[in-house]
């Protein structure tokens, strides 16, 4: 095959790679909620959940009567009111989008994802973070049609794992990227299915079982926190006089056998009824409740001044309270006057109030960084996590990389191995935008003189001029680009060739690390155009050139071989 068929075959098979990649990405993130020891962060800094109850517009809105223009109508009204986080009840009582039988789930009505893809657009599109809860005691509640079908699914593991692989799962698992995401509520107020006739009075045990499980499950497909709503401290809390903590990480563990069942957070619930027995969180502290092992949200309260009056204290006042006892949220009841606890006009003056106090608190002032560029999955620089989710990014934002980055990733790049430790590299860096541009024109022009040579001319000129154009617009839009050579005079130049691509996989790798793209270029960007433009001498190889910065999406992984079809035992 001569040189430049072989260039013009790969370009076109990059090209189609390209449109593939493309095609499918998903979107980037910045703004993803993390826990650092017993509060909230995005990136850098300390996040509090202003937040309120907004459970349904109509009862199981998902799959079933979600009407966009309220929702989109009210998360707006959300912002306009301070509020950056919302609790939202995915399925109210089973009676809507999750299909059950005797045996378990048994699937998802056509809508429900559409619907629930719509929701998380419009909080994408809002910045509003959201509370998932994912059922509640009401499915368990006679004579709810289906109640035998939820016991069943809480007491019998067969039937757990159908609500795990076919609805928690797949939600967990088409949301994960989404940074509003920011957690999963296993459950409304389980404890009332353990307590109340009427729900089941199923075993504590059972319970246990069950979330541990589903704790479980989220935790391995996904880095979003898990919590409880738990209707009352008295069965948060080991204190004396209280029920026991319930949801503690030996409890969950030790029910369902899975060392991944526990929560990241505890939500707990307060009403007035609740005061004789427990007091409020408002006046204790999760210290003094013996849950300040992980952050503490109140996820439940009443949403208006009267609703407090065992305390007492005003709803402004509440908020002030719950951040100075060291919760990490409040949220109450609810925002859109689904029953008499307070709507918007009553929760609003205290989230307005709380904002206008803690503006960094609520809208914490996250700059653009590489690091929080990287989708949810992936964001942290564990090892793992970097080689799992390095990949070939070919378009960029034009934000500049600091200087102490690019040397840090070079810095990695020459600890790479050598053939007797030789190390004959140099890495050419180039942040001149001239030159880039021009190396681009010449990819251009390069590529455009192809056109003829197609076998199958299925586009005129001026659809493959544009196409061509469009793409090394894409390839050449990253603030810096680092050319890998090797040094033909080196002390073993005929290893070169080995030495050379480990340097440019550790410099990938290391940019990712920092949040960086960067992409293996060989044809797309000729090794004749590049020595040309750069006026790279003779005496040097080039292995690739790579682009470096901050990807304008992050391209989903393409498909990888198992990693049985890799390894051979012992001998072939
Ligand atoms: C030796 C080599 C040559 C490559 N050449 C190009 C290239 O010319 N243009 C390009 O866009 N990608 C190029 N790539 C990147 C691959 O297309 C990419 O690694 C592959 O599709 C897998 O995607 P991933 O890196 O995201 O896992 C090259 C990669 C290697 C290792």
């Amino acid at each position: 095959m001569n040189t430049k068929l072989h260039s013009l075959l790969d370009f076109k098979k990059e090209i189609l790679i390209l449109s593939i990649i493309l095609g499918s990405v998903i979107s980037t993130y910045s703004q993803t909620i993390s826990i650092k020891g017993n509060e909230f962060y995005v990136d850098s800094k300390r996040i509090w959940l202003n937040g309120v109850n907004t459970p349904w517009n109509v009862w199981n809105d998902f799959g079933g009567k979600f009407d966009y223009n309220w929702w989109n109508n009210h998360f707006q009204i959300l912002k306009n009111n301070g509020i950056n986080c919302s609790r939202i009840w995915f399925s109210c009582d089973g009676n809507g989008a999750v299909k059950t039988d005797s045996k378990g789930v048994t699937g998802m009505s056509e809508t429900f994802f559409k619907d629930c893809d719509s929701l998380f657009a419009i909080a994408k599109r809002t910045g509003i973070y959201i509370d998932a809860t994912m059922m509640s005691f009401d499915h368990c509640k006679s004579p709810n049609v289906a109640f035998q079908n939820w016991r069943n699914i809480i007491t019998d593991k067969k039937a757990s794992l159908t609500y795990i692989n076919n609805y928690l799962v797949p939600f967990v698992n088409r949301y994960k990227e989404n940074p509003y995401l920011f957690a999963i509520d296993l459950c409304n107020e389980p404890e009332w299915i353990s307590e109340d006739a009427k729900d089941g009075k199923l075993p504590v045990k059972s319970l246990q079982q069950f979330f541990g499980l589903c704790a479980a499950a989220v935790h391995s497909n996904s880095i979003i926190p898990v919590t409880i709503g738990s209707a009352c401290i008295k069965w948060n809390s080991d204190n004396q006089g209280y029920a026991g903590n319930y949801w503690k990480d030996a409890a969950l563990e030790a029910a369902s056998g899975d060392p991944k069942a526990y929560l990241d957070f505890y939500c707990i619930h307060y009403y007035g009824w609740i005061h004789k027995y427990f007091k409020s969180p408002f006046e204790m502290s999760p210290a003094e409740y013996g849950i300040n092992d992980k952050p503490v949200i109140i996820e439940e309260s009443p949403g208006k001044d009267s609703g407090l009056k065992e305390i007492p204290m005003t709803l402004v006042q509440a908020f002030e309270s719950a951040f100075l006892k060291g919760y990490q949220g409040n949220m109450p009841w609810t925002s859109n006057g689904v029953d008499e606890n307070g709507d918007i006009t009553t929760v609003g003056v205290a989230t307005l109030a709380f904002k206008n106090n803690h503006p960094e608190l609520v809208y914490p002032p996250v700059a653009p960084t590489a690091l929080n560029s990287c989708p949810k999955s992936c964001s942290g620089e564990s090892f793992w996590n970097v080689v799992q989710s390095r990949r070939s990014v070919r378009k960029f934002k034009p934000d500049s990389i600091p200087e102490k980055d690019i040397r840090k990733i070079l810095d990695a790049a020459r600890m790479a191995p050598t053939s007797g430790n030789q190390q004959p590299w140099k890495f050419l860096v180039i942040r001149d935008r001239n030159k880039i541009n021009q190396m681009k024109e010449a990819c251009i022009g390069q590529a455009l003189g192809y056109y003829n040579e197609q076998n199958e001319q299925k586009e005129t000129k001026e659809e493959f001029t544009n196409r061509v154009k469009k793409v090394f617009e894409d390839y050449c839009s990253a603030p810096v680009y680092i050319i890998v050579l090797t040094d033909n005079n080196s002390m073993y130049p005929d290893y070169n060739h080995w030495d050379g691509p480990l340097a440019a996989g550790y410099l990938m790798l290391a940019a990712r690390a920092l949040g960086y793209g960067t992409v293996f270029i060989t044809d797309a960007i000729s090794d004749k155009i590049t020595k040309e433009v750069f006026k790279i001498p003779d005496t040097y190889t080039r292995v690739c050139i790579t682009p470096l910065g901050i990807p304008y999406e992050w391209p989903k992984t393409p498909p990888k071989k198992e990693l049985e079809e890799f390894i051979i035992n012992e001998k072939f």
